[in-house]
């Protein structure tokens, strides 16, 4: 069976492309980057395209007359590069209809929040500010809401009381390296099912992680022996 093909948009930095690339390249992913759209010229992401030989596509929203059009020509050229699931990683855009409809339930997002909680811009900031003890991050379908689509994995990290949005998100951000190449293999190998709002791993393993890292000290966790 070929491997699956993957189109990245990002905006900026592109961690998360990055870990992506690598767990491509140590075989933990068997799939393949087809491309990287950006609408930022300027992305360090694309950096990282030319880096690693990876086709990649400024596509500017002022260049088209509607946010539509921008949207339909994104889907367009992942259509023609039979692409099988759109990775949003750090993409500063909500997604118009146009791209949501051509790739039904095949759109992943990663936020820096445990959803429902904090959801749309500055995710580990709201959660400081509101003071939480535990934050962490979600791999989630996409649809039409902000953030609200149907969650794959979560991961958790305790949130410190001297914790600035930095030192935070430093935390967060080690997870979401290690959890969105584990969404795209579980996705990869065809054993994500949604119910609704639910998902469920088909084939279910010890090894396949759906929540990570509870930040419960081993004594106080009832789960560990
Ligand atoms: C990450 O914090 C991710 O959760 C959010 O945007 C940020 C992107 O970071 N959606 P990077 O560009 O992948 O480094």
């Amino acid at each position: 069976m070929s491997n699956l093909k993957l189109g990245i948009l990002a905006s900026g930095r592109g961690s998360n492309f990055q870990s992506i690339i690598d767990a491509i390249s140590s075989m933990r992913l068997k799939a393949e980057i087809a491309v990287l759209i950006t609408d930022n010229p300027l992305a360090f992401a694309v950096e990282r395209a030319k880096k690693h030989g990876i086709e990649y596509l400024v596509i500017r929203p002022k260049e088209f007359a509607s946010k539509d059009d921008f949207f339909i020509k994104i889907a367009e050229e992942l259509k023609k590069r039979d692409v099988g699931l759109v990775v949003l990683a750090g993409f500063m855009r909500i997604v118009g209809k146009p791209l949501i409809d051509a790739f039904p339930n095949m759109i992943m997002n990663i936020h820096p929040a445990l959803l429902p909680s904090f959801p749309g811009l500055h995710g580990q900031k709201q959660a400081i500010e509101y003071g939480v003890k535990i934050s962490g991050c979600t791999v989630h379908f996409v649809e039409e809401g902000i953030d609200t689509g149907p969650v794959i994995i979560q991961a958790a990290v305790p949130v410190f009381q001297d914790d600035t949005e930095e030192t935070l998100s430093e935390r967060i951000l080690k997870l979401e390296h290690s959890i969105y190449p584990e969404a795209i293999r579980l996705f990869s190998e065809g054993r994500i099912e949604i119910e609704g709002k639910r998902v469920r791993i088909k084939e279910y393993v010890s090894s396949d992680i759906s929540i990570v890292n509870p930040p419960i000290p081993k004594s106080l966790n009832p789960y560990i022996a």
